[in-house]
């Protein structure tokens, strides 16, 4: 099995449908007039959707040059959706769009997003990939921030009469926020910082926090799905930002094995 072909494949499958789905929540955060902005995004759904089923067409068997190609492809379609981002940014940070129902946070949140995986993708074709102990605290800075993110979101767009969800969805962002200083911390005192037992313990921390943020997710998840809370989340939303919060969690425990030393599927993906 080709290790390059797996990861590409994994990474594509994964952050396209997420790129599909931001298309959506933008979408459905314009004002009806927006025409002109409603049409970007479906052009970016479909986009996003062909990519998602061509990464399902290939396999690990697939010609790794003709994955190579693809992950240009694919690199070229999220610095397109990136550029999307920052222009909506822009357009709600100059009150363009006066009324329209999608937060500052999160289309700058979506915009790292499509950055992180247009980086991946990059590091992927150039076989540039960072060593171990420089990933391990890029990938938690970036991922943490993003964990601190939804908690916000979550307690914003939940009905502010769901008083004890709200606090909970508060004292999450007041977690991922302290949690993200210690990692800028660790990352300030590089190298020196990065030995074994000091990586281990930032990960088993991170760890904690992330399955207890997922398993909130989750349920807001269910009772959303379900209709039982007041809230104006979309339900896939609610399953968007779960399934981003599986993701952090897998990285974790790949890094973990790898700092370890045991074998683990996607070992060599980062160093
Ligand atoms: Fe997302
Ligand atoms: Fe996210």
């Amino acid at each position: 099995m080709d290790a390059f072909v797996a990861r590409s494949l994994d990474e594509i499958r994964f952050w396209s449908r997420i790129m599909k789905e931001h298309s959506l929540f933008l979408k459905l955060g314009f004002r009806c007039e927006d025409t002109q902005l409603i049409q970007e995004a479906d052009g970016f759904y479909r986009l996003f959707e062909q990519i998602e089923a061509k990464a399902h067409a290939f396999t690990t068997a697939t010609d790794p040059q003709q994955i190579q190609t693809f992950n240009v492809e694919v690199y070229n379609a999220a610095s397109h959706i990136w550029v999307f981002k920052r222009k909506v940014l822009g357009l709600i940070l100059t009150c363009k769009l006066p009324g329209a129902n999608n937060f500052p946070l999160l289309v700058d949140h979506t915009s790292r997003e499509a950055n992180y995986f247009r980086n991946r993708l990059a590091q992927l074709n150039n076989g540039q990939l960072e060593p171990l102990a420089d990933a391990i605290i890029d990938e938690n800075v970036f991922f943490l921030k993003i964990m601190a993110d939804h908690a916000k979101f979550i307690g914003h767009l939940l009905d502010p009469s769901e008083r004890k969800l709200v606090e909970q969805a508060r004292d999450f962002s007041h977690d991922f926020d302290q949690l993200l200083w210690q990692a800028q911390d660790l990352s300030s005192m590089r190298p020196q910082s990065q030995t074994q037992p000091l990586l281990s313990q930032f990960l088993d921390q991170n760890r904690v926090s992330v399955a207890s943020l997922r398993d909130f997710k989750k349920t807001a998840r269910d009772l959303i799905a379900a209709c039982r809370i007041k809230s104006i989340i979309h339900p896939l939303l609610a399953d968007h930002v779960y399934r981003e919060a599986e993701r952090f969690l897998a990285i974790i425990d790949m890094f973990e094995n790898s700092l370890t030393g045991k074998p683990s599927p996607n070992q060599g993906a980062w160093h």
